[in-house]
Formats: C-alpha cells, sequence, structure tokens
C-alpha cells in the first residue's frame, strides 16, 4: 500500500521524468519484477492479499505511465498549435483602411454636403455609354486619348474607360435636377509606370438644372479644393474634352505654406487635378434630356493623383501592391 500511495501522487513534468519512472517500477530490473519473484517467498495465508496488492500496484503504474505520457503530449500540442493559451486576447492589431478608400470616401463626404448622391454602375460595358453617348462616335479620333481594353468586338463590350459611362446611364434613369457623383475603378491600356497604371479609380460629378452655368462649376471646385486640400488657390486651363463645351483643366497651386514646411517632399507648383466643362447639348439630348430647358457640368478626376498629393506618395504602384507595411501608416474613421 506503501508504494501504491506513492505512484498514485507521483508527478512528471517532463518525459525523462516520466521514463525513469517507468524504469523503476515495470522496468525488467525494476520493482515489479522483485515483488512478483518474492511472491514464492510469502506464506500460504498470505499470498492472496500479496498477490492482489501488487498486480494493483502494477495496474495503477502502468495506469500512470500511460496518464502522464498523455499529459505531456496535449501539453506539448498546445504550445505548437495554439500557443499559450492562457495569454491575453488583447491587444487585437486593427486593420487600416486602403488610402485610396479613404480619399474617396472623403470626397464623397465633401459633396455630399452639398446635395451630391452616389451613384454606381458596371465595369464592363458597351460602346454606347462609355463613347458614343458621349459624344465620341465611331472613329472619333479622341477614342484614342482612353487607349481601351475591348473584351469583345462587334457589338463592342469593353472595361470602362472612366466612369462617365455611369453618368449616362444615370441621366437615361433619372430626371433633373441631378446631382451625383460616381466614383469607380477605371481602365486603360498604359504601360504601368510611377506615374500611371492600366488600373485606376475616378470620381466624377454630374450637376444638371435649368440655368446651371460655368459660374457654378467654379464656385463647387472652390468649395471642393477648400474642403479636400484645406486651400483653393486654383486655375481652370482651357481644353477639350468630346462631352462637355466649353472644357477646362483644373490646376491647383501647391506651394510651400512657409518656408520651413516639411510636409510637401515632391511637386510644387500648379498641379493638374481634374477634368471639367460644361455638359455638350449633344450629349444632354442623347440621355433623354432637353438641352433647351437644361444645363450642367461634369467633372472627373483620378483618386490615385489626389491621394499621392495628400499623402506625398511618389509611385501609382504602391497603391496596388498591397504591402502591409505601406497600407499600415493609414487610418482613418471614415
Ligand atoms: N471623363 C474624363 C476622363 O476620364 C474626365 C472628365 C469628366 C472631363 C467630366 C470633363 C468632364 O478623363
Amino acid at each position: 500500500t506503501e508504494h501504491i500511495k506513492k505512484v498514485e501522487s507521483f508527478k512528471a513534468s517532463d518525459a525523462a521524468a516520466v521514463e525513469a519512472f517507468r524504469i523503476e517500477y515495470l522496468g525488467t530490473k525494476g520493482l515489479l519484477k522483485e515483488l512478483f519473484a518474492a511472491f514464492k517467498e510469502v506464506p500460504n495465508e498470505q499470498k492472496k492479499a500479496y498477490g492482489q496488492a501488487i498486480n494493483e500496484l502494477k495496474q495503477k503504474a502502468t495506469d500512470k505511465v500511460q496518464q502522464l505520457k498523455d499529459e505531456l503530449e496535449s501539453k506539448e500540442e498546445e504550445a505548437g498549435v495554439y500557443g499559450d493559451l492562457t495569454r491575453s486576447g488583447y491587444p487585437i492589431e486593427v486593420g487600416s483602411r486602403h488610402p485610396i478608400s479613404i480619399v474617396k470616401n472623403q470626397i464623397i463626404e465633401v459633396f455630399s454636403r452639398i446635395g451630391f448622391n452616389v451613384s454606381e454602375g458596371p465595369e464592363i460595358e458597351d460602346d454606347w455609354h462609355n463613347f458614343t453617348a458621349l459624344n465620341l462616335p465611331e472613329h472619333h479620333p479622341a477614342r484614342d486619348m482612353q487607349d481601351t481594353f475591348f473584351i469583345q468586338t462587334n457589338p463592342d463590350v469593353l472595361l470602362r474607360t472612366h466612369t462617365s459611362s455611369v453618368q449616362v446611364r444615370y441621366m437615361e434613369n433619372n430626371k433633373p435636377p441631378i446631382r451625383t457623383i460616381s466614383p469607380g475603378r477605371v481602365f486603360r491600356n498604359e504601360a504601368i509606370s510611377a506615374r500611371s497604371h492600366c488600373i485606376f479609380h475616378q470620381v466624377e460629378g454630374l450637376y444638371i438644372d435649368k440655368d446651371v452655368s460655368f459660374a457654378d462649376l467654379k464656385q463647387t471646385l472652390l468649395y471642393f479644393t477648400k474642403e479636400m486640400f484645406g486651400k483653393s488657390k486654383i486655375r481652370l486651363r482651357p481644353s477639350y474634352f468630346p462631352f462637355t463645351e466649353p472644357s477646362a483643366e483644373v490646376d491647383i497651386y501647391w506651394g510651400l505654406e512657409t518656408e520651413t514646411d516639411y510636409r510637401i517632399t515632391k511637386g510644387t507648383g500648379w498641379l493638374e487635378i481634374m477634368g471639367c466643362g460644361m455638359v455638350d447639348p449633344a450629349v444632354l439630348t442623347n440621355c433623354g434630356i432637353d438641352p433647351e430647358e437644361y444645363s450642367g457640368f461634369a467633372f472627373g478626376m483620378g483618386i490615385e493623383r489626389i491621394a499621392m498629393l495628400l499623402y506625398q506618395i511618389g509611385d501609382i504602384r504602391m497603391f496596388f501592391e498591397n504591402d502591409v507595411r505601406f497600407l499600415k501608416q493609414f487610418s482613418s474613421t471614415l
């Protein structure tokens, strides 16, 4: 019984201790061997009790060895597979929004404050919505401005080259007054470099109502640049788009605020941030809106370019590489 108690209370912290225990009790020269050998020495009247005792001891020792081995094994498993199970669940590492999403949401926020809603459309488009309705008939030279990925020809199916296609869809399905912005991914067959990518994001805006003038467009742009960049020194440079007349390109003056402004590491002076203009009457007609009754303006900008300016990012490819070291640097509640 003394031996049984010892066996019952035995504890081992590693495999070597378990093995030593096994040898001591169950080994070929172990205690049980000895006790069994001593059986024939035991007086007859004690043989029964003695026999029961050593059999119990043998059973207990065998069970103990198995139990200890199991325990050690599951401990190892926990450590290896699950790590330390008693470890606290905190701090939880929180992911961050992609900088393109942050800037897109900011733009949406700024325009929603002056009554613009958000509209979306398909990335795979037909010729009508991407080109023809926008005053770019077949063989129009301006089609080459936007090198297109075609999925199918005749009839043409393509990856949209701008989100102006969404504005066409919106005008076809909604009556003025229209105030909508269309954020989304666009595709152009361009060589990938630090400055341009074959996939990028745009936000285009459309405002249609009675008596909308160029002054309304300019005021909207002044409001937007002030809210977005904290400054609104802009200039409108005459330009050409088939869907707007007159058309302009918008430059923002990106200068040092003070002599020692450390925020700007690259690109100062007049920087182009978007295209805009008064919607061409032919486009309104194509979309079922009477140009005699309504007029409007449109604008479009690349989100990557705005983000590069705001965050001083020098290479557009960084947005698409999904390097966590890059993405982790951005945080926003928007
Ligand atoms: N759709 C033009 C582009 O992709 C941008 C633009 C939109 C220009 C609206 C003028 C008016 O470059």
